[in-house]
């Protein structure tokens, strides 16, 4: 089948290059001429395990194909898939400018039916806004074609995305029209093998199961966060409480997680996005807004406790800090936990000494050259004469250090564990002091008894 891909970011590149891969002839499309030069080039923008060889490859083959002009890839797409992006507006609410504006493209040139397909994550009733502002742009060319707005939110997780579009375990398809649910259904034939992964509903609700899916995700983990602090207050340990909890096959062991709070592209604006809708609906999601305060205030934890354990005096102090992208196998640190802790640490004065085994162009990006921050090749460079170590990010090389070299190394033998990879009393077994999230004194009554 022809394909057309409009956008490629994290979504757009990700499902252009899958359909690709399975044989369909896809063109992908971007208003960023650099990017698209450096993609035909086989220059991949952003860090995504097993994406590169698969649009090098696919590139080669012919199968995927670049460029900056709408027209001949409107033209060519019986399927054209809209995947740009939906930042935040100031107000919290997603910003649809570049959504429209492709609308008003296809619009534009659009000469024959086609099925548009939303892959972005756009607030419940966008499908009718696109479907409206391009029958408007036809109209104006005095032209009737006969058209399909479909909605298809993409489920995709980094470090895992090309897994997730090529392996899904739900495709949604929200839409009211047979001949587009007939194509689409072909078109994800090779991705629907075994048993039906296909979920047919209405626009709408296609849309707002996106966001309910997010919401879902962010609610565990702030609640999880929530339980952390409580346990910390109570002398217990979240993370037996964690294991406590998850045998609970309703309750789950996925997304359980206690940290430095949830940050990346998807989940901070999205409950914001979604809080918004309800209150534009004339309903005030109470418990979206608790989701969120609740990350904003656990994304300041680690630096809580390092104050606490300084007695407050951080000036002049090093601090290495390990992970720098909001999770690990990504370089993307958009809202990062790593940038709200470093912010926080420079303001009391300290000095950061960084070791992202991905995130270190980004971070260079984002800070820019500054005596406070030294981005270092190597984990162990980080730790030299330092007066503790953070981790934020839970990167797998960070999982099993030689605590005894680690001892040596730093400074003060203090660690901040802001992902609770560590045991406790094996970091202590070693002359270092110990802090986790939501770690309380169950973890001395343990080693005392
Ligand atoms: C998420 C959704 O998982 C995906 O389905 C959707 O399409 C896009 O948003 P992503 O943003 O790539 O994907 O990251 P995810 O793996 O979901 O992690 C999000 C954040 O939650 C990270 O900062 C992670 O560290 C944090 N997290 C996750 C926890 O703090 N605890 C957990 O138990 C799980």
């Amino acid at each position: 089948m022809n394909v057309t891909v409009f956008g490629t970011g994290y979504v757009g590149l990700v499902t252009g290059t899958c359909l690709a891969e399975m044989g369909n002839a896809v063109v992908c499309v971007d208003v960023d001429a650099g990017k698209i030069e450096r993609l035909g080039r086989g220059e991949i923008p952003i860090y995504e395990p097993g994406l590169e060889e698969l649009v090098l490859a696919n590139h080669a083959a012919g199968r995927l194909a670049f460029t900056t002009e709408a027209a001949p890839a409107i033209a060519h797409g019986d399927v054209i898939f809209i995947a740009v992006g939906t930042p935040p507006g100031e107000d919290g609410s997603a910003d649809l400018t570049h959504v429209l504006a492709v609308a008003r493209t296809i619009g534009q040139h659009l000469g024959a039916g086609s099925i548009i397909v939303n892959k972005s994550t756009v607030p419940v009733g966008t499908a009718d806004r696109v479907r409206a502002t391009i029958a408007d742009v036809l109209a104006g060319r005095g032209i009737a074609i006969d058209f399909d707005v479909v909605s298809n939110p993409e489920f995709l997780k980094e470090g895992d995305a090309v897994n997730d579009c090529m392996r899904p375990d739900r495709i949604v398809i929200g839409s009211d029209s047979a001949k587009a649910i007939t194509v689409l259904r072909r078109l994800y034939a090779p991705f629907n093998r075994n048993h039906d992964r296909i979920v047919l509903m209405d626009v709408r609700s296609a849309e707002l199961t996106k966001y309910a899916a997010n919401a879902m995700l962010a609610t565990k983990i702030s609640f999880m966060n929530e339980m952390a602090n409580i346990a910390e207050r109570v002398g217990a340990d979240i993370e037996q409480v964690r294991h406590g909890i998850g045998s609970d096959p309703r309750i789950g062991y996925h997304f359980i997680y206690p940290g430095a709070g949830y940050g990346g592209s998807c989940f901070p604006k999205d409950v914001q996005a979604l809080h918004r809708i309800a209150r534009a609906g004339g309903y005030e999601a109470s418990l979206l807004q608790a989701v969120e305060q609740v990350n904003e205030a656990q994304k300041s934890r680690l630096f809580e406790l390092i104050c606490q354990h300084f007695g407050n005096d951080l000036g002049g102090r090093t601090i290495a800090v390990w992970g720098l992208a909001f999770k690990p196998n990504t370089d993307d640190m958009r809202e990062a936990p790593s940038r709200r802790l470093l912010e926080q640490l420079w303001q009391a004065g300290a000095r950061v000494q960084a070791f992202d085994p991905e995130a270190r162009e980004e971070a260079r990006q984002i800070f820019g050259e500054r005596a406070d921050l030294v981005l270092c090749e190597q984990a162990q460079q980080a730790l030299q004469d330092a007066d503790a170590l953070v981790v934020v990010t839970e990167w797998k090389a960070f999982r099993s250090p030689d605590f005894k070299v680690l001892a040596t190394r730093l400074k003060s033998a203090v660690i901040f564990d802001g992902r609770n990879i560590y045991d406790p009393l094996a970091v202590e077994a070693a002359g270092i002091a110990y802090y986790g999230i939501g770690r309380g004194r169950s973890v001395a009554r343990v080693q005392a008894g």
